[in-house]
């Protein structure tokens, strides 16, 4: 009986935003990333007539479902095993979150694979696997903080964990601007940006970032963290405005958040923001501040809706 792997879904501080190689999801630059504890997906892989891919109780098919299949006949080849399965996956990631799930999903996935061919994986090779399926999912694997280190090669490109059961005191505020589907898929994104004149820049800022960020992990110093943080995630998000031609994954309410975030640090209660590619804003703070931070935001927003994550665990089965 194959067992139901559970990933949580991840935030980078350090951003993912370029491919050097689509079909084996290598990245252009390393990333760094915070796993969430109110997030997470539950996969189960189990043998069936045919492939068949269900989500929170419902079948898919369509796109989405060709996703996840192509993704088990790749990992099927790879480790040279055979037959038709069924995927039923409960997503625990809120609509309201505005978080991407795909990093969790991928590495559940990856997890239940590996379960449910008895594969003897570490969780190394695991990373690599929740790569192919989507990058993000690379760091999925880990608890705490992790890097995923970019490599230049299917061996080489893979996640591995920086402190797993951090002690820093750091509390992610997810706040719904939007909760449209994007319109530009990460992967397009990714492509056009790199036609923006400061593309090499970003670049070429990669390994000073990843290493100062990685030092005020380990310092636990949350204002270096929130502020590398946000310069990180408005680097990626200038690329999209200076890309040819230009595009935004921000609405007029992703503006104002940032605003808000910038009114709050003058007023003193001090945090951050991060966003990836859509409009949802995310605020780094501390515990101490989180409930002002909110009530903020819900006396400036009509309807927002907010949920507050800490750190989660790494990539587990369930029993
Ligand atoms: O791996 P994807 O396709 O979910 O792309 C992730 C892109 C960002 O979320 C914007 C950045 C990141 O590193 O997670």
């Amino acid at each position: 009986m194959s067992k139901t792997a559970r990933a949580h879904t991840n935030i980078a501080l350090i951003k993912y935003w370029g491919k050097k190689d689509a079909k084996l999801r290598l990245p252009l630059m390393s990333s760094l990333s915070m796993t969430l504890d109110a997030f997470y997906s539950d996969t189960k892989i189990s043998d069936s007539e045919e492939m068949a891919f269900k989500l929170n109780g419902q079948t898919v098919s369509g796109p989405a479902a060709d996703r996840v299949f192509s993704y088990l006949r790749a990992m099927q080849d790879r480790f040279g095993v055979k037959g038709e399965l069924a995927v039923e996956s409960i997503n625990q990631v809120p609509t309201a979150a505005g978080l991407a799930s795909s990093s969790s999903a991928f590495a559940a996935m990856a997890a239940a694979f590996a379960d449910h061919y008895q594969l003897d994986l570490d969780r190394r090779e695991l990373s690599r696997m929740a790569r192919m399926g989507s990058g993000s999912a690379s760091r999925s694997v880990f608890g705490g903080f992790s890097v995923w280190q970019k490599g230049d090669s299917d061996e080489t490109s893979y996640a591995y964990p920086l402190d797993e059961k951090p002690e820093m005191d750091l509390r992610l505020l997810a706040v719904e601007i939007n909760d449209q589907q994007k319109k530009i898929s990460s992967t397009k994104g990714m492509e056009m940006s790199k036609s923006s004149p400061f593309y090499q820049l970003w670049l070429d800022r990669n390994d000073e970032e990843l290493a100062e960020m990685e030092d005020a992990v380990k310092r636990g110093d949350f204002t270096k963290l929130g502020s590398l943080a946000e310069l990180n995630a408005s680097e990626m998000h200038a690329l999209t405005f200076t890309a040819r031609p230009g595009f935004s994954y921000f609405e007029p309410n992703t503006i104002k958040a940032i605003k808000l975030v910038q009114d709050l640090r003058q007023q003193g209660l001090e945090c951050y923001y991060t966003i990836d590619a859509g409009p949802n804003v995310k605020v780094l703070c501390q515990r101490k501040n989180s409930k002002d931070i909110v009530n903020s935001f819900e006396s400036s927003f009509d309807r927002v809706k907010i949920i507050e994550a800490g750190f989660g665990p790494g990539v587990t089965l369930l029993d």
